[in-house]
């Protein structure tokens, strides 16, 4: 039976490891705390709840924060003169603008004019490309928060073969060049599978650490995973059930009949998911020594 990892009680660690440095900064004599601001724009359910624990761990750790939201109607031009203030507002040191936007905003628009030193989310093509030549800069929280598990876990990558499944440009790309990127972790040899890769199960049959960041519930089972393979699910996909609630979250592996084989597996919930939110704020603090 595969060790569970448990994204809960690692996020919380950091998250407290946060907060000590922010005390000490206060006590040394630091005239403001981090400030961290978040753009939500229109009302899906899900960013908003994203957006509200994300203002809400700000709290718990001791910084600043401020929510600015905007109607699904927004101009891209309103949106985008919100963002220059943000850039341009010294006591703000990074900010986050919730995706995915309405249709007719123009994400990479948006995302480039985000100043590359507040791009919290590490989003933008600088981060982006300093990322991919391994120089410094802010790295995506959801891949950045797998590292950090695979580091606080003392899962050794290097040489290992990894399998990305999916290749967006918040998880899937980010992640394979990280994993691949020179240290441990990362040294992995990685497959980045999309929607078009033939044959997967070829692959992840063969791989050591399996990453699924696709939101399809269930699609990876045991017959896809080799014995011993460390398996991450980045899948969060709303489904709809008679709970009261009305629906439950539901990751991409079909955790009953892998984690029997695996040696490690995230489970969804208490997974990937509450690392992204711990590496926001070890993002913010980074942005924010910059800053001050
Ligand atoms: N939408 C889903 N995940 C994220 C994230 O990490 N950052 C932002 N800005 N939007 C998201």
């Amino acid at each position: 039976m595969a060790i569970i990892i448990d994204g809960n009680a690692t996020a919380k660690a950091l998250k407290n490891e946060v907060k000590a440095e922010v005390e000490l900064l206060m006590t040394k004599g630091a005239k403001r705390p981090p400030h961290l601001a978040a753009i939500l724009v229109g009302e899906d359910g899900a960013s908003k709840a994203y957006v509200g624990s994300k203002v809400k761990d700000c709290e718990l750790v001791g910084y600043k924060s401020t929510l600015i939201k905007f109607e699904d109607s927004v101009s891209e031009s309103e949106l985008l003169k919100a963002i220059q203030e943000l850039n341009e507002d010294e006591g703000i040191d990074g900010f986050i603008v919730q995706l995915p936007l309405p249709k007719h905003i123009d994400q990479e628009n948006i995302i480039q004019s985000i100043h590359p030193d507040k791009d919290v989310d590490g989003f933008h093509p600088m981060n982006f490309g300093k990322m991919a030549l391994e120089m410094d800069a802010f790295h995506p929280a959801t891949p950045a928060g797998i590292m950090e598990l695979l580091e606080r876990y003392s899962i050794n990558t290097v040489g290992k073969m990894a399998v990305v499944i999916g290749r967006s440009r918040i998880v899937g790309r980010p992640m394979s060049i990280l994993l691949g990127s020179k240290g441990n972790p990362g040294d992995a040899t990685v497959i980045l599978a999309h929607s078009k890769t033939k044959e997967l199960e070829k692959y992840t049959r063969q791989a050591d650490i399996i990453i699924t960041a696709l939101g399809n519930p269930g699609f990876l089972k045991a017959d896809m995973i080799s014995e011993g393979a460390v398996i991450i699910d980045v899948g969060i996909t709303r489904v709809d059930d008679t709970s009261k609630k009305g629906y439950h979250l539901a990751g991409d592996v079909d955790f009953p009949s892998c984690a029997p084989i695996a040696s490690y597996i995230t489970p969804v919930p208490g997974g990937v998911g509450p690392m992204t939110r711990a590496m926001l704020l070890k993002n913010t603090l980074k942005a924010y020594k910059n800053n001050y």
